[in-house]
């Protein structure tokens, strides 16, 4: 909404795509090495996709995002720590950090923990949980981390799945006021997994908890027993760096694997550039570390410029909706990163509850997870703002490791609900169903054409998974799963997604993986699940049962299912509706018509085409169950 013009923009991205390899060599300058590379790009899209990235350098994260800013700004803030109860607050110089990061390294090698071993994370957002992840950079340990918001089945299917024999947890969290038992979750979860592993524990609330003296160990127990030293491992800018579970369209979540020396140089340059970050500023993304949001742009890219990156423990509209505004205003913060869900939710429950905040140290906005509607754009920018600060609408994903689309500071002017420009070196593309190449306009699959150094290097253990799920439909492209357009400008609009993964509340659930949560219930025979929108979450899940002889469709069965969803998956995933139906519009191959499902809970009486259905008397009965669903 500014009348900059994009020339500076447009300039270096044309000399990034035509001179990418220059381009990302003089841009892995940004961070130390301690070999230098030879080359940047060594990656390649064809055959066994190969994806490196300043493959014959050598570095430390942690060295990185801490020991270098501890050297020359000591007293510099690195993390700015705010509790979920008010008033409570720690603030963490890169000093501070320095040393306890390296207690904490010193604490796992003690433990028994080497370069290349999988550590699961299962935290609350407390700084010692990125004291954690940033030992395990300095020791080489690959870290898994967890959403704290998982079940314990969902928690033991990624320690076995990362075949992690060491969890790293705290007695309980504190969201909202609520105490959440992460301890006791663990304990069932490698119950579940039947796996030997050892478990170091951080007392957080001081809540009761068990104790095995024969797998656990209290943090406090060995933290004084070691030192504020500890040498870093060096690193391969190709050795694994971290673990992220997500969901996919098929089969279980995806252990995408990044590696150390590609991911950090994108991670700390796109914080950089997109948010035009200046020394001093106080930077605030809401995301938990859980998500990738969490580990690029509140750990690893901020900490990698010396940012002060600030943390909160709880949910920034609680206990009202002021919260946000109270931290914003009391910590200065100059760039506030969120997820359109929350802006959302701030914006249904009224303006009342910005009066009285001033939000003048803010100077841009940023928000991700999810496409954002104009509506919430404008509120964002004209009152959270006040028409002052621009919004970068950063599109990505786990996979990309980094933002991909994005406004930057010289893109202007703004469009609400466009995600605007590639960043430098990035080549997106839109092709429809035979992989061509659509016109301007015309909305199709997002692809990339060319690697960049954040992107995930394969699948733990699955490189087959790999290739088959982001480079078989378009040989020679990375395809996203989204939909997307591009305006007479160039510009990009994210449609959201075209496969069978829900984004709710920008968390992004495969619909067979709730599919099988349901059938996993005795009463369930057989499952279809769609996601369909809802004004705050974006979208919801919604799901189709036909249940097995004996079993009664009433409000204490349809509560079970959804419990069986909380218990294997997270409160997270819990649908809004389950509704009874006895059949599935199916082809004749089986394959269930999820389109259909979407048309009738929209109530369209257009259904498209119907001819490949094999019993169409079936829409008539889903429509009456429908009629009769009193959930949400
Ligand atoms: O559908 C897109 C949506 O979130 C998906 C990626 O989810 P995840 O891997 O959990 O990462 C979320 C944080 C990076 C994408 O495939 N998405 C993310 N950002 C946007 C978005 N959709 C529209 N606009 C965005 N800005």
């Amino acid at each position: 909404m500014s009348t900059n013009s994009s020339v500076g923009y447009n300039e270096e991205y044309a000399r990034s795509v035509a001179e990418t390899e220059k381009y990302w060599q003089e841009a892995g300058k940004r961070i130390d090495w301690i070999r230098p590379y030879s080359k940047a790009d060594g990656s390649s899209y064809a055959g066994n996709v190969q994806i490196k990235w300043y493959e014959d350098g050598t570095l430390n994260v942690a060295n990185n995002c801490v020991d270098r800013h501890a050297r020359v700004r000591p007293d510099a803030p690195a993390i700015i720590w705010v509790a979920d109860s008010e008033g409570e607050s720690l603030v963490i110089s890169y000093e501070d950090l320095r040393k306890n990061v390296n207690r904490f390294a010193n604490v796992l090698r003690m433990q028994g923990v080497k370069k290349g071993d999988r550590v699961t994370l299962y935290m609350p957002m407390i700084p010692k949980a990125a004291y954690a992840m940033l030992a395990c950079a300095r020791i080489g340990a690959v870290h898994s981390v967890v959403f704290a918001g998982f079940s314990a089945e969902s928690l033991a299917n990624r320690i076995v799945d990362a075949e992690s024999h060491f969890i790293i947890t705290a007695d309980e969290g504190r969201r909202g006021g609520k105490r959440i038992p992460l301890k006791e979750t663990v304990d069932e979860a490698l119950r579940i997994a039947r796996m030997d592993a050892k478990v170091l524990v951080v007392k957080h609330t001081g809540g009761d908890v068990s104790f095995s003296e024969r797998r656990d160990v209290w943090l406090h127990d060995v933290w004084g027993t070691v030192g504020t030293e500890c040498e870093s491992e060096e690193m391969s800018a190709e050795d694994p760096f971290f673990i992220l579970y997500t969901s996919g369209s098929t089969g279980k979540p995806k252990g995408l694997v990044h590696t150390t020396g590609g991911y950090l140089v994108y991670a700390s340059m796109t914080h950089e550039r997109i948010f035009a970050y200046q020394p001093g500023e106080v930077y605030w993304c809401t995301a938990d570390i859980g998500w990738i949001t969490g580990h690029s742009y509140l750990v690893y890219g901020p900490l990698a410029n010396g940012a002060t990156t600030l943390m909160f423990e709880g949910v920034p509209n609680q206990p009202t909706p002021k919260r946000i505004w109270d931290i914003v205003d009391e910590w200065n913060v100059s760039v506030l990163y969120t997820a359109p869900t929350l802006i959302r939710s701030l914006m249904a429950a009224g303006d009342r509850w910005l009066e009285g905040t001033s939000r003048k140290s803010l100077r841009m906005l940023g928000t991700v997870g999810e496409p954002i509607n104009p509506e919430a754009w404008r509120w964002y920018y004209e009152k959270v703002g006040d028409s002052r600060c621009p919004i970068a609408d950063t599109w990505w994903q786990t996979e990309t490791g980094g933002v991909l689309i994005t406004p930057l500071p010289d893109t202007a002017p703004l469009k609400p609900g466009a995600a605007m420009k590639p960043f430098f070196g990035i080549i997106p593309d839109i092709v429809d169903e035979n992989g061509e190449s659509v016109p301007q306009g015309t909305q199709g699959r997002l692809l990339i054409r060319r690697s960049w150094p954040g992107q995930a290097r394969t699948i733990h253990g699955d490189h087959a998974r790999f290739m088959e799920t982001y480079f078989s439909a378009v040989p020679g492209a990375y395809l996203t799963g989204d939909g997307a357009h591009r305006d007479v400008d160039g510009d990009y609009w994210i449609i959201g997604r075209v496969d069978d993964v829900v984004n709710v509340s920008g968390h992004r659930f495969g619909t067979a993986e709730i599919e099988s949560a349901l059938v996993a219930h005795p009463a369930v025979a057989e499952a279809a699940v769609i996601g369909v929108p809802h004004p705050i979450k974006g979208q919801s899940l919604f799901c189709f049962v036909i249940l097995r002889d004996g079993y009664q469709d009433d409000e204490g069965l349809i509560a079970q299912l959804k419990q069986q969803v909380r218990a294997d998956i997270g409160a997270i995933a819990v649908p809004d509706d389950v509704v009874c139906v006895p059949g599935l519009p199916k082809t004749r191959s089986g394959k269930i018509m999820r389109r259909i499902l979407r048309k009738l809970v929209a109530r369209e009486d257009d259904l498209g085409d119907v001819s490949t259905l094999v019993d169409p008397r079936i829409i008539e009965e889903i429509k009456t169950a429908l009629s009769l669903n009193r959930q949400v």
